[in-house]
Order: structure tokens, then C-alpha cells, then sequence
């Protein structure tokens, strides 16, 4: 009997899937293509497939929320020695652009979400947040690669701005399935798009061709009657570590598609406790067989070319080698986000305090003499700091105050950082998924599969069971 609802979910969901999205893997191909599938890419096992985890925080980057990212993922690092990154989908509006550099410099992703975090923004806010974000935080352009639209908020228009400013991907839509979607290039629109009717984007979603879609994957509880929640799950009485855990369970036991932690950092803290359980999840996750967390960009570094979890090591999904180009300078700090001299502080006596109309900022990049604003995203700064070039170094470092990429010498980040200790314990699992195998379980809420059509349909089918 459950066997039989077993499969007939699954042809629900395959049918339900076909009304919004269909994909050709015979003329969509990768690299430049991939449709949206359950299963790992390449033709790779599930139980062969690494399992990623992707950790994102988004708004602005502030003395608010950057002690809560340290303690929240900082210092962590798997066993190949790479340390546990994290990406952030950055408005500029209350970012300080010194801690978005020194993030950068350990290895995070830094990612577009609008100047001001608007609704809808236009491709003139999203571009103008580039350049200042870029220019005040020594971000490479080239190294900003995604998006993500405030308030999950995404129409049409806006993907097309993403697009056409040259970036690699979105992250706007969440999940509509536990057993969602690896990443995929929206060549044939959304697959899995939950918001589609609430943002009003169903089918008017056109080809956008290349262009990633990495699914913001939500959480899914094992009580059928709580909706699932694509952001800042919530700490409830410490049962947040048992949801968090039985999502990486579902995942890990079944088609392994990432897994993703989509925050604020703001809210990180409510309770204080909540910090805790996240960090202490990570290291769960870390000591398990097969397990990276890595940036969004590295994700699709893996998309593009997928191994089997025994292949991955040296794979640019989970290289962290950028980190043995930044050496600490014997005698010498740089204005590079690093503590190149091993003395504990960063760039101290070299990085400057601004304060301009509404922004108050630190910056190795000299302060705006106007401030930086959607209209003009690029004014004079005081000083003859320079700004990194676009597409970064190849070796070594930025230096503001030389102006040249310089190769320094010493202990690696990784030595300076010290990561914690991580004991690998056996992942016993537990009964979420049971032994999925790419279909979808009865243990999914059927809630989810809510629209009344399927409702007949189930009814109809049952009566003949
Ligand atoms: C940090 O940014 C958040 C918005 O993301 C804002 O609410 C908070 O006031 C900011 N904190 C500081 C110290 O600027
Ligand atoms: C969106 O709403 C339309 C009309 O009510 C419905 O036919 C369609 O199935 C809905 N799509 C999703 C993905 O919920
Ligand atoms: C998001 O989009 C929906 C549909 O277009 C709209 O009703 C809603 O007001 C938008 N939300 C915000 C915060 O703009
Ligand atoms: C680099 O470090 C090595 C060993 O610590 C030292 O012998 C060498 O002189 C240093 N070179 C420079 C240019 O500082
Ligand atoms: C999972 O299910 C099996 C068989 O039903 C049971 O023996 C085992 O204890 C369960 N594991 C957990 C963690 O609940
Ligand atoms: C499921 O349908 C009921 C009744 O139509 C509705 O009240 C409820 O909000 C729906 N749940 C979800 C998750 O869409």
C-alpha cells in the first residue's frame, strides 16, 4: 500500500513538474546547458556524489552581523585543510566594506542583492551596488558572479538585468520539493519554483540561456502541517539541530542535492543559542564521509564538470589553493583584509574610517569625498588609493598604496587561523528519507502537493487501489 502512494506520488510529482518546466537533455548539454534533475549530474550515482553544503547569508555586512558570522562558521575546515566558506548576497545600504574584504579575503563568495534592498530593483540599482561594492571592498568585478533578489521577489525583468549584466547566476527561487533540483541553467525557465504564483512568474519566465539557477533549497519538517521555510529557520526550543539534520539526512541518504543554510545573519541570534546550534551542525556536517561546504560559484564549477566524490580532490569546487597565494609579509602589514604580519590585527594603521551623508564605512580604498550612491556609484575618493583591478591577481595580494599585486612571504591563512579540530562521527541517520532512491517519499508533508488537482487525481487513483 505505501509502496503503491510511494509511486504514485512520484508520477504526481513528475507530472506536475512537466506542467511548468520541460528540458530536452538531447539538445541541452553541458557545460553551457544543464536541465533541472533530481539526480546528480553526469550520470554519477547519488550514494558516488559528493554533498555539498551551501551556507548563505544575505543583506548588509555590519559590525551587527560580522561577529555572528565568525561564530557562527570561522576557523572551521574539513579534512583536506579548506576551510568552511560561506557566501553573501551583500546590499550595500549599512555595509562596511572593510569586513566584506576581509570575508573575501578568507575565501567567502561575496554576491549581489541591490543597492538599497529593493523590490524589483532595476539593473541600474543592481549595477551601481556592483561598482561601489567592488570599488570600497577590493572585490574583483569578475569575482562577483551572483544574485539574489531581495524579498525572494523575482520577475521576468529582473532575471533578464541578471543577465545582461554578465553573471553567472540567481538564487531567488525557493523549492516547491524536498527531493528538489540539483542546479540547472534556466535555458528552459524554473523548475521547482514554489513563488510562481505568488510572484506572479508563472510561464512568463523566458529562456534565459546559461544562466545559472542555484534553487534556494528550503527545510522541510517531518509534521505535515508546518509549510516548509526557504530562510532563517527558526531556533524552536533547540529542535532546529533535528530539522537541520534530518534535511541533510533526506539529502545525504537520497539523491544528494546540496544542501542549503539560507540566512541572515540579523536573525542568527534569536535566540543567542541559535548561533551554537548552526555551528555545531557544520562541524556534524564536516566530519561526515563526502561533505564540503563550498561557495555558490564553486557549486557550479562542479555542475559544469561533475566527479564522483573519490575524483574531487584538487577539483576547483573544493580547492581552497587561493589561500597559499596570500602569505604573511614578515615585517610589513598590506591593505589586503589579511593579517599579514601575524600580529593579530588587520590592516591597522593603513585602513580608513568614513562617514558621508548615510554612510559609515571602513575602507582600504580611501573614502568617498560624495557619497556613493545608485546615481553615482563611483565618486572621488580622498588619497591616491587604487582600486583592484577587474579581474583581480593571478599571485599574490592587492596593494592599494603600491598599486600592484604583490607576492608575499610566511605562513599561510590557513596556519594563521588555526582551524578547530573536527571529530568524524558516524552518521547513524535516522528515518526521514528511510532508503530513497529518487522518488518521492510518503514522508514528504503532503501539504506541498497541495494544488486541488492533484487532490482529485489522488482520489481518483485511490479508488482504484
Ligand atoms: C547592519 O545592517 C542591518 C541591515 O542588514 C541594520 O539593520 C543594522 O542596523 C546595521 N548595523 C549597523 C551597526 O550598521
Ligand atoms: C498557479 O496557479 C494556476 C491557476 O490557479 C494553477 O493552474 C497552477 O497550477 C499554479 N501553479 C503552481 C506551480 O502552483
Ligand atoms: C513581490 O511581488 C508580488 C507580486 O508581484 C507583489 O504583490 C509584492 O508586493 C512584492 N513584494 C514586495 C516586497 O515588493
Ligand atoms: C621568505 O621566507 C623565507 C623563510 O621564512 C626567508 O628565508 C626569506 O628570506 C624570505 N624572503 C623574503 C623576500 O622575505
Ligand atoms: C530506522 O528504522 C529502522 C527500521 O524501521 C529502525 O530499526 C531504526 O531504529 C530507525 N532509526 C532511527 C534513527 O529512527
Ligand atoms: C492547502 O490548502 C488549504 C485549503 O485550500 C489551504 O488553507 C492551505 O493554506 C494550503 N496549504 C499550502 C501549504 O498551500
Amino acid at each position: 500500500m505505501f509502496k503503491k502512494i510511494s509511486i504514485i506520488l512520484t508520477l504526481i510529482s513528475i507530472l506536475k513538474t512537466a506542467q511548468c518546466y520541460s528540458c530536452d537533455s538531447n539538445t541541452c548539454k553541458p557545460p553551457s546547458c544543464t536541465c533541472a534533475s533530481q539526480l546528480p549530474p553526469g550520470g554519477i550515482s547519488p550514494k558516488d556524489a559528493p554533498q555539498f553544503v551551501i551556507l548563505s547569508y544575505d543583506d548588509a555586512i555590519n559590525d551587527t552581523t560580522f561577529t555572528i558570522l565568525k561564530d557562527m562558521y570561522k576557523g572551521l575546515a574539513h579534512s583536506n585543510g579548506c576551510p568552511v566558506v560561506a557566501t553573501h548576497f551583500v546590499q550595500n545600504r549599512y555595509t562596511n566594506y572593510h569586513q566584506v574584504q576581509q570575508l573575501y579575503a578568507q575565501g567567502d563568495e561575496i554576491a549581489l542583492h541591490t543597492f538599497e534592498h529593493t523590490a524589483l530593483a532595476s539593473q541600474h540599482e543592481i549595477d551601481s551596488g556592483r561598482t561601489v561594492l567592488s570599488t570600497f571592498s577590493g572585490v574583483p568585478l569578475n569575482d562577483i558572479k551572483g544574485f539574489r533578489a531581495p524579498f525572494l521577489n523575482y520577475t521576468n525583468e529582473l532575471i533578464q538585468s541578471v543577465q545582461n549584466m554578465g553573471l553567472m547566476y540567481d538564487s531567488s527561487a525557493p523549492t516547491i520539493r524536498q527531493d528538489s533540483s540539483w542546479p540547472y541553467t534556466l535555458d528552459y525557465g524554473f523548475s521547482d519554483d514554489v513563488d510562481c504564483n505568488t510572484t506572479n512568474t508563472c510561464g512568463k519566465i523566458t529562456a534565459h540561456n546559461g544562466l545559472w539557477e542555484i534553487p534556494l533549497y528550503s527545510f522541510f519538517f517531518n509534521d505535515a502541517s508546518k509549510p516548509p521555510v526557504s530562510m532563517d529557520p527558526e531556533y524552536d526550543n533547540g529542535n532546529l539541530m533535528t530539522l537541520l539534520k534530518d534535511n541533510f539526512n533526506f539529502r545525504y541518504n537520497g539523491n544528494r542535492q546540496p544542501l542549503a543554510i539560507a540566512v541572515h545573519a540579523v536573525h542568527c541570534n534569536e535566540p543567542e543559542a541559535k548561533v551554537k546550534v548552526f555551528r555545531d551542525f557544520i562541524k556534524w556536517c564536516i566530519g561526515q564521509k563526502d561533505v564540503y561546504f563550498v561557495t555558490y560559484s564553486q557549486l557550479i564549477e562542479y555542475m559544469k564538470n561533475p566527479v564522483k566524490a573519490s575524483e574531487l580532490s584538487g577539483h576547483p569546487a573544493i580547492s581552497c589553493s587561493k589561500f597559499n597565494t596570500y602569505k604573511v609579509k614578515d615585517t610589513t602589514e598590506i591593505c589586503d583584509g589579511i593579517d599579514n604580519t601575524g600580529d593579530g590585527n588587520i590592516d591597522e594603521g593603513l585602513v580608513e574610517s568614513c562617514g558621508i551623508g548615510n554612510s559609515y564605512f571602513s575602507t582600504c580604498f580611501g573614502c568617498p569625498t560624495t557619497e556613493p550612491s545608485i546615481d553615482n556609484p563611483t565618486p572621488a575618493r580622498a588619497g591616491d588609493r587604487k582600486t583592484i583591478p577587474q579581474q583581480g591577481c593571478t599571485e599574490g595580494t592587492w596593494d592599494p598604496i603600491t598599486s600592484s599585486c604583490v607576492s608575499t612571504n610566511g605562513s599561510t591563512y590557513l596556519e594563521s587561523i588555526t582551524p578547530e579540530k573536527i571529530v568524524t562521527e558516524e552518521n547513524t541517520g535516522n528515518n526521514i528519507s528511510g532508503t530513497n532512491s529518487g522518488s518521492i517519499s510518503t514522508t514528504i508533508p503532503i501539504s506541498f502537493l497541495n494544488l486541488s488537482i492533484i487532490t482529485v487525481l489522488v482520489n481518483i487513483i485511490f479508488y482504484f487501489i
